[in-house]
């Protein structure tokens, strides 16, 4: 990071401490890194040690005069002298005040002016208990930074300071640190590529109020859309219903039946060098959706009639142009490399990614995966990753073809 200039926006958070870390680390690493902290983070933990970390003054305050400095040393105007210099400006932890004040667009203290007068990336990670975190003005500020073009860093789930349990906590040092090289040194190795990825799973309505579908929480495919966004990529990706964030750069088509889902990505695929079908589509639908409720009655028992959905993947693999590359997933629960090679075989793949679904930290709902990748000349299995990391190296692999 030799050369970079990174200024370190700290709110009045608990996480606070775990920033110090950080600062540690990215200064080791050879980047010239300020501190900002809001006045409530000052509470938290001093500004003295981010000074002795970063061998800059850290500054609390758009008054010079309040900041403590040694005379003359970033005098007169700081908010403007960072701002310009900044190579990133990383908030970490965002309080749900801070969240409030960036997206109001406010610059009531130094942190929030020098946002607004910067050129530079701005990566925000908020971190809060989950309550404040899932309230809707929290969520409508951080649609509105991400709308504003803030790179937002999805809080980690885990047990809380605060001993609730749930999505609020700042990621751990090593991964922030990975955002930060991802946007120092944008790796853009699918620019030119366009790719379309189906995610989640879908829903194939019995009557009015109810619908068959699986346990898919559409993180993987999110996560390799994401990966090829942030590589360059101009991505589609075609969802069943999820509660996951699109991720920037990406557009998103909303589906709900397996049916949707074949025409919006066939649609796609039209114009894709790149599919991965990362949805878990439902196989079967009812043959005829009830047009009231079904009701109990005096029945015991009830019967359901299905019919077989298309598969989606095979049957745009089946009209796949010389140079289109198809991957597409198995997600098994016995016979892993048997279903999966049949799969890769009978469906005129490229590549799948096999998972059996009933190992711990793989498959649904996790934030992370083990997955095996298997081609018609190799099958590599992958130590368990977050997904983000799994999505990383299913690209690198699919540029090797
Ligand atoms: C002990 C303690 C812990 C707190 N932890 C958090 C937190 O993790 N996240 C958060 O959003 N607010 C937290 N708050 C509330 C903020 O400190 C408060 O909203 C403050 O105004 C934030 O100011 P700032 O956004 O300028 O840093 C905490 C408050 C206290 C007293």
């Amino acid at each position: 990071m030799t050369g970079k200039t990174i200024v370190l926006g700290i709110g009045g958070g608990i996480a606070c401490y775990k920033i110090a870390d950080l600062a540690s680390k990215i200064t080791q690493n050879g980047a010239d890194v300020h501190a900002v902290l809001t006045h409530s983070a000052t509470k938290f933990i001093a500004p003295l040690t981010f000074q002795a970390l970063t061998h800059n003054p850290a500054l609390s305050s758009l008054w010079s005069e309040e900041n403590n400095l040694e005379s003359g040393k970033s005098a007169g105007m700081p908010h403007i002298a960072l701002a310009d210099g900044a190579d990133l400006i990383l908030i970490a932890p965002a309080t749900a005040d801070l969240l409030a004040r960036l997206a109001g667009g406010l610059g009531d203290d130094l942190l929030t002016t020098l946002v607004l007068a910067t050129r530079a990336p701005v990566a925000i990670a908020p971190a809060m208990n989950p309550t404040m975190l899932a309230h809707p003005a929290t969520q409508k500020n951080l649609e509105t930074l991400r709308a504003l073009g803030y790179r937002i860093i999805e809080p980690d789930e885990g047990r809380m300071a605060c001993e609730h349990i749930g999505s609020g906590r700042l990621p751990e040092t090593a991964e922030l640190l990975a955002h930060i090289e991802a946007i120092l040194f944008p790796n853009l190795d699918l620019a030119g590529k366009t790719v379309v990825i189906t995610a989640g799973p879908t829903r194939e309505s019995l009557d009015p109020v109810r619908y068959l579908t699986n346990r898919s929480s559409g993180k993987m495919g999110y996560a390799l859309a994401e990966v090829a966004a942030r590589r360059g990529a101009k991505v589609t990706l075609v969802s069943g219903p999820t509660n996951v964030q699109t991720p920037q750069k990406v557009e998103k088509i909303g589906v709900e039946t397996a049916l949707q889902m074949l025409e919006a990505t066939q649609n796609a695929f039209q114009s894709a060098d790149i599919m991965i079908a990362a949805a878990a589509p439902a196989d079967f639908r009812a043959r005829c959706i009830e047009p009231q409720k079904i009701k109990r009655g005096a029945c015991k028992t009830a019967e359901i009639s299905l019919i077989a959905n298309p598969d989606i993947v095979a049957q745009c693999a089946a009209n796949k142009r010389a140079g289109q590359i198809v991957v597409g997933f198995a997600a098994e629960t016995q016979n892993l490399m048997k279903e999966a090679r049949k799969k890769l075989n009978s469906k005129n793949l490229d590549a799948i990614v096999a998972n059996d679904v009933t190992q711990a930290g793989a498959g649904f709902d996790v934030e992370t995966n083990r997955v095996t990748w298997i081609t018609a000349q190799t099958a590599q299995e992958w130590p368990l990753a977050t997904k983000t990391e799994v999505a990383a190296r299913i690209w690198d692999e699919i540029l090797k073809f």
